[in-house]
């Protein structure tokens, strides 16, 4: 039997992730750990775009949903983000848990969610939160906080006696992973790395572990 010690995270030192053949099943686990320990948002994540010419951005999102098909978020179709991905339909994701001092990079392919999905999601959104994605021209100029203020008024008064629909440049993308790797901390900077691979959406996931 493989000896065990405590690592920072209050993990076991043992070789349990190389043990792993499913990425969302270890996803799962490290989420739910990182939900106990996180002080807030666990499902923070950093995407990286680029745009047409190839120059990387990067910002925060919250992950929304995840299964086999892929890792999901929303946002503004029209925002910076959403006009990268248009033009350039992949992406890739970093969760960082410092609490865990652990890291998961996802790499793939981006589709845009079904309208359905997008409105099953933006159905359990607070209210002013659906106003919100009215009212916020993401990632265009706002020449003052007044002014989206009134914006924000204007919808609230707009949708004040009815349901707020879903908007036309509001919804959800899917990360389609070909490649994910989990990274853990280990004494010396001798840190563990699983990376699972595969050809395309439909492939086989293979797995390799990589020098630190
Ligand atoms: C922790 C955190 C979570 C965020 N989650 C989202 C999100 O789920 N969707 C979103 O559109 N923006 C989210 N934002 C704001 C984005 O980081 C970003 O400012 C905004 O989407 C505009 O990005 P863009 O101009 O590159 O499109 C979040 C920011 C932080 C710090």
């Amino acid at each position: 039997m493989t000896a065990k010690t405590e690592n920072s995270d209050g993990a076991k030192n043992d070789e349990d992730i190389f043990a792993s053949g499913n990425p969302f099943e270890l996803f799962r686990e490290w989420l739910a750990l990182a939900g106990e320990k996180e002080p807030n948002d666990p499902n923070a994540m950093a995407l990286a775009t680029a745009d047409e010419d190839g120059l990387p951005d990067v910002r925060m999102v919250l992950l929304k949903g995840f299964d086999e098909a892929g890792f999901v978020f929303y946002t503004n179709l029209e925002s910076d983000k959403g006009r990268e991905l248009a033009a350039n339909a992949k992406a890739a994701l970093c969760f960082h848990w410092k609490s865990l001092r652990r890291q998961v990079r996802v790499r793939g392919q981006v589709e845009r969610v079904s309208d359905a999905e997008a409105d099953a999601y933006f159905a359990t959104r607070a209210k002013d939160s659906q106003i919100g994605a009215w009212a916020s021209r993401q990632s265009r100029p706002l020449e003052s906080r007044f002014a989206l203020e009134k914006e924000v008024a204007k919808y609230a008064a707009k949708y004040a006696l009815k349901e707020v629909d879903r908007p036309p440049h509001w919804s959800g993308f899917r990360i389609v992973p070909e490649r994910i790797e989990f990274w853990r901390d280990r004494p010396f900077r001798l840190h563990d790395r699983l990376v699972f691979l595969r050809e395309g959406a439909q492939g086989h996931w293979r797995t390799e572990r990589l020098f630190p």
